[in-house]
């Protein structure tokens, strides 16, 4: 057989299985389920993604899940003289749907809330420090900056409001196949400027000052992403939402979700590290042919490998990340995306506050800010420093003062030496580093995101963070592959990357 009539024939296969599938999107039931799926990674993406796929595939459909390390993944806890902490992902905002839901469906409880209050260091000084008073921030405020600490709310709240049509496409069952066209159908061309630009250009443009972007917003952007305001706008936007009140967590530890949805959607935890994906190709009964992946693996037990209708790829292809091989896929799919993802140093210190380090003469029995963020400063050595409470709050709990030896979390953009730690505490009895590559280093240079569909019904859950890494971003991006996978499996077209959702959906209500 010569090149040219090999491509013919396989021109006129794809033809058929065309239209071979269209003629299938009126009865879908004609399409036999899949048997069995795999999920990569453990992580509350991969974990609402087994949950979503269990939700739209039905009970007949193996659900397998590998991990070689912790359920949880980023999001994870330690324990410190008699409590454990949070020490990855672990502010939920409260119109975080999704995280509502699973908290909900899987019994979990809000943990109690404790008062926080704030504070922004520039290096040698407080230049901010949030009072009990409304009244004496607002002033403090207004007197500063004007309005535009009220301008920073109405911003935020025009993004969200467009954010949040996302959860009724995703109730009515639409998806979409790539990062472009999910943000595109939330917010219009205006979300897409927003990751063409960095937050810095975009509130510039909405009229905010140099001075209140460099004192206040660059402080959030710190904490939260360990990075300037030079990141792309959509994530900025992210970032300040994630400032906003009532933020909460889990009771007893963020990644109960992870294991309580695992365990909700009767899927098969697998405790390996995936290596390898291929495609294999299979006659099948009715004479035509089927394809497959086979997925490769390492465990305990040595090495193994299973065969799938469907994978989904649900932790970061990127430097450090992750290291699988695809083989066998034309075109070929990388092991690694262009982009890194950000260091940052994670510092839980039980130990006692030096006061003079923040250039303050407050006594430290009166002292009960629990966040100070920082500035953008020359050669500052951390991004934030709070007091957490334990993953369980105790009955009676009241958050310590500065001179009492509590927990304190650092963030640093590289791990602090003795002589930092010693700057900064006066002593100490133990010190907890982890070192994340927590969320993508976000520069314009990297905009074009990964693809959602890697191969016909290979997924990659994890392109989405590249607009804005969050738990809820995970979640989104777990119901839009479930929902994508479920879709063309059955060949249900008229409810991928619909136009107009926004009009259309009104007419529905
Ligand atoms: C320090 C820090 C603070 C954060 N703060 C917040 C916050 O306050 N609020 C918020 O919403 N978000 C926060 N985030 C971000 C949030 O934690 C992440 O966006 C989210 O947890 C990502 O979940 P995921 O499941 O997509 O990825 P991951 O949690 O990274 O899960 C991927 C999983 O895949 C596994 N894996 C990797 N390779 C393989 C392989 N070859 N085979 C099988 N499994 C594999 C990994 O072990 C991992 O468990 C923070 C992150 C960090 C690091
Ligand atoms: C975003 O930038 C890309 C590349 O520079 C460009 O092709 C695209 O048109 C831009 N989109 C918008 C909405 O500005
Ligand atoms: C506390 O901070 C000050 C100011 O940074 C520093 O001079 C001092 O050495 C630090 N340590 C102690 C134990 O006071
Ligand atoms: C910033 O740091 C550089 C090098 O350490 C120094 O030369 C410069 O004077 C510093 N600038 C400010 C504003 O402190």
């Amino acid at each position: 057989m010569t090149l040219q009539t090999m491509s013919l024939r396989t021109l006129l296969l794809l033809g058929l299985w065309h239209t071979g599938k269209r003629s299938l999107a009126s009865a879908p039931e004609l399409q036999d389920p899949p048997k069995k799926i795999a999920v990569v990674g453990a992580g509350i993406g991969g974990t609402a993604a087994a949950y979503y796929l269990r939700q739209e595939f039905g009970t007949g459909v193996k659900i397998d899940v590998f991990e070689p390390g912790i359920v949880g993944g980023r999001l994870a806890t330690v324990k410190i003289a008699d409590h454990e902490y949070e020490m990855g992902g672990t502010v939920i905002h409260p119109l975080n749907l999704h995280m509502k839901h699973f908290v909900e469906r899987l019994g979990l409880l809000p943990k109690k809330d404790v008062p926080s209050k704030m504070a922004i260091f520039d290096g040698k000084e407080l230049t901010f420090e949030e009072s009990d008073w409304f009244i004496i921030n607002f002033f403090r405020m207004l007197w500063r900056y004007g309005f535009s600490f009220l301008r920073l709310q109405l911003w935020v709240e025009s993004v969200l409001d467009k954010f949040m049509r996302i959860y009724q496409y995703q109730q009515y069952g639409y998806s979409f196949s790539s990062v472009d066209r999910l943000l595109h159908a939330m917010g219009g061309d205006n979300f897409l400027t927003l990751m063409n630009q960095t937050l810095e250009e975009t509130m510039m443009g909405e009229g905010f000052s140099q001075i209140f972007i460099n004192d206040i917003v660059a402080p959030i952007t710190r904490v939260n992403y360990g990075q300037s305001v030079r990141i792309n706008g959509f994530v900025g936007a992210v970032s300040v939402a994630g400032a906003d009140s009532g933020l909460w967590s889990v009771d007893g530890g963020n990644k109960r979700v992870c294991s309580g949805l695992l365990y909700y959607s009767k899927s098969e935890l697998i405790p390996a590290k995936v290596t390898s994906i291929s495609v294999k190709v299979r006659p099948s009964k009715t004479g035509t042919t089927n394809s497959f992946y086979e997925v490769s693996y390492v465990g305990e037990s040595g090495s193994a490998y299973s065969l799938y209708d469907i994978v989904i790829i649900a932790t970061p292809l990127h430097q450090g990340k992750s290291d699988i091989t695809f083989s066998g896929f034309s075109p070929p799919i990388p092991s690694h995306y262009p982009g890194h993802y950000h260091l940052t140093v994670s510092t839980l210190v039980h130990g006692l506050l030096n006061m003079s380090y923040l250039g303050t003469a407050e006594p430290a029995s009166k002292f009960t800010v629990s966040d100070i963020l920082t500035t953008d400063s020359n050669g500052s050595v951390i991004n934030s420093l709070s007091s957490i409470d334990p993953i369980h709050i105790p009955e009676g709990y009241k958050r310590p003062p500065a001179s009492k030896t509590k927990v304190w979390k650092v963030f640093s953009p590289k791990a602090l030496s003795q002589e930092q730690l010693q700057n900064i505490f006066i002593s100490w009895d133990s010190v907890s580093e982890t070192r994340w590559l927590a969320y993508p280093l976000y520069g314009l240079s990297h905009r074009k995101t990964p693809p959602f569909i890697l191969h016909n019904r290979l997924y990659y859950l994890n392109s989405l963070e590249w607009a804005a890494s969050a738990m809820e971003m995970s979640a989104i991006s777990a119901r839009n592959v479930a929902l994508l996978a479920h879709h063309r499996w059955h060949g249900q077209v008229g409810k991928i990357d619909q136009e107009d959702l926004q009009t259309r959906l009104r007419g529905e209500l």
